[in-house]
C-alpha cells in the first residue's frame, strides 16, 4: 500500500483487458478471526490476444492459501505473487482458476474490502476494494455473473446477504447455516457486496409497471429498524419516479438496503444490495432534522437510480466516473425537484455547487469532470465529478429540450445496456437523437475551470433595439493554460418595468430560441429587434450554465430583478449579488469601511420579499440567508482574512436585522406549524423561515433575544427546531451555548446521529477555547477516529463551519487538522485524503495564514509513511 513512487494512471493508456471473467463462483466462510474465500473464476482470453500473454489479477492484503487450474494445483514457477496481485505466466485460452484466500476483516480499519462494523461483516468495493476480498481483474470493464454461497454461524450472522436474487438457504452442522445468492446481471466487481450479521429489518412490496413483484427490505442494527420507515417511503417513491420519468423498471426479485455505522462514503449502489452509511437512513422527528430527511430521500434515490445509470450501464474505466455520478446526481436532483419545490431545490443545489465545486475549481485541485490522469482514483470522488457532472447533464437538457434529452437518455440506456461505456458514447447518443454537433459541448467534460462571463447592454428607444454583448473567458487552472470557450446555454428574459418579460420580433448575432441564447464564442453581440421599452436583462435563469457571471450590474438593476424577475432563481441571486456588491469591498484587507447606508435599499427589498403573498416560506427562508463566508472568499479570491470577513458579515447581519426587527419578530411569533410533524417540503420551509428569522434576530446579540432562543430550544418538539436553536446560540453567544450543549448532551444524544450533531455544534463555536474544546471532545468516550461519521461531524464542522478558528493566524487550527489527518492516515487513507481538501484554499489566505497553512502541509508531506492517497492530495495542494 505504501510505496515510494507514485504511479500515475493516464486515460490515453486505456487498453481492454486481455482476459475476461464471464462467470464467478464464490464460497465465503465467515468466522470471527478470519474469513475464507474460495473463488472459481471462469476465465477466457479475449479474441485476438496472443497465446502466452500473462494474466495479471489484482489482490491486496489477501493471503493465498491455494491456487489451482481445474484439478491441477499450481506450484511455484507457474505464478508470481506480489503485494499487488498474482500473475499467471502462461495461462490457457479458457479455464477455471480456483483460489482459496483468507482475509482478516476484524483488523480492517480502512473500511475498504471486507470489514466489520458493530460486529457485522460488510463490504465496500468501489473503486478498488474487491481486490482486498479475492484475486480478480479489478476494473469496471471486466464484468462477470456472480454466484455467492455464504456460510456463517447462525447466532453470529443470522442474516446473510449478497447481490441479486436469493436462490437457496439451509442449515449446516456446528450451528452453521448458508445462503446462496445469484445475480443474473453481469457486473464489474466494484458492484459486488456481502453483508453478514445480526440485523433487524422492515419490509415492503413493490409492483413494477409491468406487474413484477419486488420484495423491499431495509436492514439496520438491532433495535433501529423502525427508524428506516422514511427511507423505505423514499425508496418506493424513487422506484415509481424512475419508471415514470425515465422509464426505468427494477430488474430483480428483491431490493435490499443495509445501514451500517462505519462507512467512508455516503452510500454504495451494489447491485440489489445497497449499503448505506446509517446517517443517511435512520430518522425520526426526535433525532433527525428536516435537512436530514431531505438528504436521506436524496441519497436513497441516488443509489437506487444507479441501478440503471451505473449498474446496467457502467463505466469503461475510472476516468469515466462522472458518466455514472454526474448523471445520477442530475437524476436525484430532478427527483427532489419533482417531489419538493423545484425552485428552492435549484437554489439549494447551486449554493452547494458554489460552496464546494467552485472552491475546488478555483484552487490547486481543479480538474475536469472527466480527468485524464490520476494517482489514486479514490481521491476523485469530488464535487467536480459529482456536482459539476450533474450541471453538464442539465445543460444538455437545456440545450436540447426536455423531450429530446429524454430520447437521448433512452437511447443511451438501450444502446449500452450491459456495457461499460464512455463519455464519448454518452454524448454520441444525444448527437444521434438531436442531429446536433456536440463536439464543442463535450469540452465541458474535459476542461477544468469555469467561464467567467461578463456582459453589457444598450437600448435604442427609437429603433426599439436592445443590444446585449456577452464575453466569456476561461481562466487557466494549474497545469492547463490553454482554454477553449465553451458552449453556453443561457436562459434569459428581458424584464420590463413592471416585471413582465418583454417580447421581441427577431434576434440576430447568436442562436436565440424562445428564452434560450446559445453561444460558444469568446465574444458575441446579440441584437433584439422590436423591444418596446428598455429592459433589465436577466441572464442564466435557473443557473442554466455553471459559470461565474461578473455582475457589474448597478444596484438598481439587481434590485429590479430581486423584486420583479419572473425567474425565482435570479430573484434570489440578484438579492445576494446586491448584498455582495455592497459588502465585499469592505472585506478586502486594504478595503474601505462598510457603508451601512448602502444596505438600506437591500433591507427594503428583503422586507418586501418577506411580505409577499406569492412567495413560499421556503423561498423567503433562502432569501433571509445572507451570503456565506465561502461566498465572500470566492468573491475576494486572495488575501483572505477570515476575521475581517467575520466582522463585516456580523455587521451586515446586525444592520439588516435591526431594520427588519419588527417583521422578524412577528414572523417568528405568528408562523404556526401543524402539531403533527411532517418532514415534507411545505412544513420544512415554514420551520426554516421561522428559524431563519430567529437566527437573523439573534445576531443583534441582545439578552432578551437569547431568552427567546433558549425558549425555542426548550420548547422544541422536533430536532429541526432544537438544533436550530443550538446553532443560533453557538454562533452568537458561546457561553450560553456551552450550557445548552451540556443539557443537550445529557438529554438527547443517545442516538449516535444526535451525538454527532452535538460534536459538530461544539466544533462550530468560535471563541478562545475552540482548539482545547475540540481536543477534549476527541477524548470523549464515544468519540473515535476510526468511525468516519465521528470524524466528519467534529472536524467537518470545524474546518467548514468555523473558518476563523480553523484558519487562525497562529496556525493552531491547521496544526490540529494536520495531526488528525496523519493519525487517520495510518489506518484509513481514503478519509485522510478527503480531509486534506480542508487546505485547498491555503494560497488564498493573507500571508501569515498562508505561511502557517504551508507549514502544516509541509509537515504532512515530510512525515514518514504517508499513504499514496494522502500524498497525492498534499502534493497537489502544495502545487
Ligand atoms: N458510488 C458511490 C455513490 O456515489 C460512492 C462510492 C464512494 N467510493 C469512494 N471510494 N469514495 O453513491
Ligand atoms: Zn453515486
Amino acid at each position: 500500500m505504501r510505496s515510494e513512487e507514485q504511479k500515475i494512471v493516464y486515460l490515453q493508456d486505456y487498453k481492454p483487458s486481455d482476459y475476461l471473467i464471464p462467470k464467478t463462483e464464490m464460497w465465503v466462510d465467515f468466522s470471527p478471526e478470519r474469513t475464507q474465500i474460495t473463488t472459481d473464476l471462469h476465465i477466457e482470453r479475449r479474441a485476438g490476444v496472443e497465446a502466452g500473454t500473462p494474466l495479471e489479477l489484482d489482490g491486496e492484503q489477501v493471503e493465498l492459501v491455494s491456487i489451482a487450474i481445474g484439478d491441477d494445483v499450481l506450484g511455484a514457477g507457474q505464478y508470481e505473487l506480489s503485494e499487488n496481485g498474482l500473475k499467471l505466466l502462461d495461462p490457457p485460452q479458457s479455464f477455471v482458476l480456483s483460489t482459496v484466500v483468507e482475509v482478516a476483516p476484524e483488523k480492517n480499519k480502512s473500511l475498504e474490502g471486507l470489514y466489520r462494523s458493530s460486529g457485522n461483516w460488510c463490504t465496500q468495493c468501489e473503486a478498488e476494494g474487491f481486490r482486498r476480498i479475492t484475486y480478480f481483474i479489478d476494473r469496471p470493464d471486466v464484468m462477470s455473473v456472480f454466484t455467492v454461497k455464504m456460510v456463517a454461524d447462525k447466532d453470529l450472522a443470522p442474516v446473510l446477504l449478497s447481490n441479486g436474487n436469493p436462490m437457496d438457504k439451509g442449515e449446516m452442522s456446528n450451528n452453521r447455516h448458508f445462503a446462496l445468492w445469484h445475480d443474473p446481471h453481469p457486473k464489474p466487481c466494484y458492484l459486488f457486496a456481502m453483508v453478514a450479521g445480526k440485523l433487524d429489518k422492515i419490509s415492503e412490496k413493490f409492483t413494477t409497471k409491468s406487474g413484477k413483484n419486488v420484495d423491499l427490505n431495509i436492514y439496520a442494527e438491532p433495535g433501529k429498524a423502525e427508524l428506516c420507515r422514511y427511507a423505505m417511503d423514499a425508496l418506493v417513491r424513487s422506484m415509481k419516479w424512475d419508471e415514470e420519468r425515465f422509464g426505468c423498471e427494477y430488474d430483480l426479485d428483491v431490493f435490499n438496503i443495509v445501514a451500517v455505522s462505519d462507512f467512508n462514503a455516503g452510500a454504495m449502489e451494489n447491485k440489489g444490495l445497497n449499503i448505506f452509511n446509517d446517517k443517511y437512513v435512520l430518522a425520526d422527528p426526535a433525532t433527525a432534522t428536516d435537512q436530514d430527511y431531505a438528504l436521506i430521500e436524496r441519497i436513497i434515490a441516488h443509489e437506487y437510480f444507479h441501478n440503471y445509470t451505473g449498474n446496467r450501464v457502467t463505466c469503461r474505466d475510472w476516468f469515466q466516473l462522472c458518466l455514472k455520478e454526474g448523471l445520477t446526481v442530475f437524476r436525484d436532483q430532478e427527483f427532489s425537484s419533482d417531489e419538493r419545490f423545484r425552485d428552492v431545490e435549484r437554489i439549494d443545489d447551486v449554493k452547494g455547487l458554489r460552496q464546494s465545486q467552485f472552491v475546488e475549481d478555483s484552487g490547486p485541485l481543479a480538474h475536469p469532470p472527466r480527468p485524464s490522469q490520476y494517482e489514486q482514483i479514490d481521491n476523485f470522488y469530488t464535487s467536480t465529478v459529482y456536482e459539476k457532472g450533474a450541471e453538464v447533464v442539465r445543460m444538455l437538457m437545456t440545450l436540447l429540450g426536455k423531450q429530446t434529452f429524454h430520447e437521448g437518455v433512452d437511447l443511451y440506456l438501450d444502446r449500452h445496456d450491459g456495457e461499460a461505456a464512455t463519455i464519448e458514447q454518452f454524448i454520441k447518443c444525444f448527437e444521434d437523437v438531436s442531429g446536433r454537433d456536440l463536439s464543442q459541448f463535450q469540452k465541458w467534460y474535459t476542461q477544468a475551470g469555469r467561464p467567467r462571463v461578463s456582459y453589457s447592454t444598450s437600448y435604442a428607444a427609437e429603433q426599439k433595439l436592445f443590444t446585449l454583448v456577452l464575453k466569456q473567458e476561461v481562466p487557466p487552472t494549474p497545469g492547463d493554460d490553454e482554454k477553449s470557450p465553451l458552449v453556453l446555454p443561457i436562459r434569459f428574459g428581458l424584464v420590463s418595468n413592471n416585471g413582465e418579460d418583454l417580447t421581441w420580433e427577431h434576434a440576430e448575432g447568436a442562436e436565440v430560441q424562445d428564452d434560450l441564447i446559445v453561444t460558444n464564442e469568446d465574444e458575441v453581440t446579440v441584437t433584439f429587434h422590436g423591444v418596446s421599452s428598455a429592459p433589465v436583462v436577466s441572464l442564466f435563469r435557473g443557473f442554466s450554465a455553471p459559470v461565474t457571471l461578473d455582475t457589474k450590474a448597478s444596484l438598481e438593476e439587481d434590485l429590479h430583478r430581486a423584486r420583479l424577475d419572473s425567474d425565482p432563481f435570479n430573484r434570489w441571486e440578484s438579492l445576494q449579488s446586491a448584498i455582495m456588491n455592497i459588502v465585499a469591498p469592505a472585506m478586502d484587507v486594504d478595503g474601505p469601511e462598510l457603508d451601512i447606508e448602502l444596505l438600506e435599499p437591500v433591507a427594503v427589498a428583503l422586507s418586501q420579499t418577506l411580505d409577499s403573498q406569492n412567495l413560499s416560506p421556503a423561498f423567503k427562508a433562502l432569501c433571509l440567508k445572507l451570503p456565506t463566508y465561502q461566498d465572500y472568499t470566492q468573491r475576494l479570491g486572495q488575501n483572505i482574512d477570515p476575521d475581517r470577513i467575520k466582522t463585516v458579515r456580523q455587521k451586515v447581519s446586525e444592520v439588516v436585522a435591526d431594520k427588519l426587527r419588527g417583521q422578524l419578530v412577528t414572523l417568528y411569533s405568528t408562523l404556526h406549524l401543524p402539531d403533527d410533524y411532517q418532514p415534507n417540503a411545505e412544513q420544512s420551509g415554514m420551520r426554516d423561515l421561522r428559524n431563519q428569522a430567529l437566527s437573523l434576530l439573534a445576531t443583534l446579540k441582545e439578552g432578551q433575544l437569547f431568552e427567546l432562543v433558549e425558549r425555542h430550544y426548550r420548547e422544541a418538539r422536533n430536532m429541526t427546531d432544537r438544533q436550530a436553536a443550538l446553532a443560533i446560540m453557538c454562533a452568537n453567544a458561546p457561553d450560553r451555548a456551552v450550557e445548552l450543549l451540556d443539557d443537550f448532551k445529557r438529554n438527547y444524544t443517545e442516538a449516535m446521529t444526535v451525538y454527532d450533531k452535538w460534536l459538530g455544534l461544539n466544533a462550530s463555536i468560535d471563541d478562545a477555547q475552540t482548539i482545547d474544546r475540540i481536543k477534549r471532545l476527541m477524548d470523549d468516550d464515544r468519540f473515535s477516529l476510526e468511525t468516519p461519521n465521528r470524524v466528519y461531524a467534529l472536524f467537518g464542522a470545524f474546518t467548514q463551519g468555523n473558518p476563523t478558528q480553523f484558519a487562525r493566524a497562529d496556525g493552531a487550527g491547521f496544526e490540529l487538522i494536520a495531526d488528525v489527518i496523519l493519525q487517520i492516515d495510518q489506518f484509513n487513507p481514503q478519509v485522510a485524503g478527503r480531509f486534506a481538501v480542508a487546505f485547498r484554499i491555503w494560497k488564498n489566505y493573507e500571508s501569515k495564514r498562508r505561511e502557517a497553512a504551508r507549514a502544516a502541509l509541509e509537515r504532512i508531506k515530510q512525515s514518514e509513511k504517508i499513504s499514496p492517497n494522502l500524498s497525492e492530495m498534499v502534493n497537489k495542494t502544495l502545487g
